[in-house]
């Protein structure tokens, strides 16, 4: 089955989807974008995604090319054309095409486009059943982490490196050696004693739409939670580790550059977190 992209108002073959060479996304990593899970065909945790991508529109001063009301609609209907039962919808939002020059082109059409993909639940249960490395590196990001903006190349940089050291995701360690998140993900820890800390809200990291419901549901759990930053040293003699995204949802972390989180498995709380995640997103 061919899959099929939603570019400007159409929806097309994504094999052939495209913008223009002069799209500011293109040419000033200029615009945003937003991921959302997608279980049994449907939009996890849809209106906090649409809040996020209002707030990162409005931040940059991009215009909203469309209202909630006309781009629900749209999310179904890519999600129902590519016949994704479990996945991901992904959306990007430029200021659009313009003659290249750094200042905001007057009367620009912003640009959207949005895919949906599918991912193997079964697959996925088994690889966030396994664990994860993470590896820890400077943050090189700018200052404002807090928007979902289309400009990742310290990211990506981050990520590469995790990986050709044998790690799945990058933790990113602020000036003074706290981890201020993943390079695609929110990053926690249960402490020695029991507290579940994840780093506070603020221009150093990006609001996840994950990590509001893990908030929630370790609410439910009557867990102890501090949002407040850890440091690398504290998160090597962590009871647990995990991180969450729309991707990975809560996936346990086992090792943290060469030391093994507690025991070196998958921690109950993390396996508990992703099960009551699944549950209440199926609800
Ligand atoms: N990344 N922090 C960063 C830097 C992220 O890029 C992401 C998500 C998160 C988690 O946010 P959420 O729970 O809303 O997915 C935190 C997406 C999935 C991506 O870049 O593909």
């Amino acid at each position: 089955m061919s899959r099929i992209a939603y570019v400007n108002g159409a929806y097309v073959p994504h094999r052939q989807a495209c913008v223009h060479i002069e799209d500011r996304g293109y040419q000033f990593a200029d615009g945003i974008y937003e991921v959302w899970a997608v279980q049994n065909g449907k939009l996890i945790d849809r209106e906090g995604h649409f809040t996020r991508m209002d707030r990162s529109l409005s931040e940059l001063q991009i215009t909203k090319p469309m209202s909630h009301a006309s781009l629900m609609p749209v999310l179904h209907e890519i999600v129902r054309k590519n016949r994704v039962k479990d996945g991901l919808v992904y959306l990007q939002i430029t200021r659009g095409v313009s003659p290249r020059d750094h200042p905001f082109p007057k009367n620009v059409r912003p640009s959207i486009v949005i895919t949906a993909k599918s991912l193997n639940a079964q697959k996925a249960e088994q690889f966030a059943g396994k664990g994860v490395a993470v590896a820890t590196m400077r943050d090189e990001r700018w200052a404002r982490c807090d928007i979902k903006s289309v400009s990742l190349l310290p990211n990506i940089l981050a990520k590469q490196a995790a990986k050709e050291k044998g790690a799945y995701e990058a933790w990113m360690v602020d000036q003074t050696g706290m981890v201020t998140e993943g390079s695609s993900s929110n990053a926690w820890i249960i402490t020695k004693d029991g507290v579940l800390v994840t780093r506070n809200l603020s221009t150093e990291i990006l609001g996840g739409i994950t990590r509001e419901r893990v908030l929630m549901l370790a609410a439910e759990r009557q867990l102890t939670v501090k949002e407040r930053a850890f440091s690398v040293a504290e998160a090597k003699e962590a009871r647990e580790a995990f991180m969450t995204s729309s991707i990975n949802l809560v996936t346990p972390i086992i090792r943290i550059d060469e030391k093994a989180v507690a025991d070196g498995k998958p921690g109950p709380m993390a396996c508990a977190l992703r099960k009551d995640y699944l549950q209440s997103a199926a609800t």
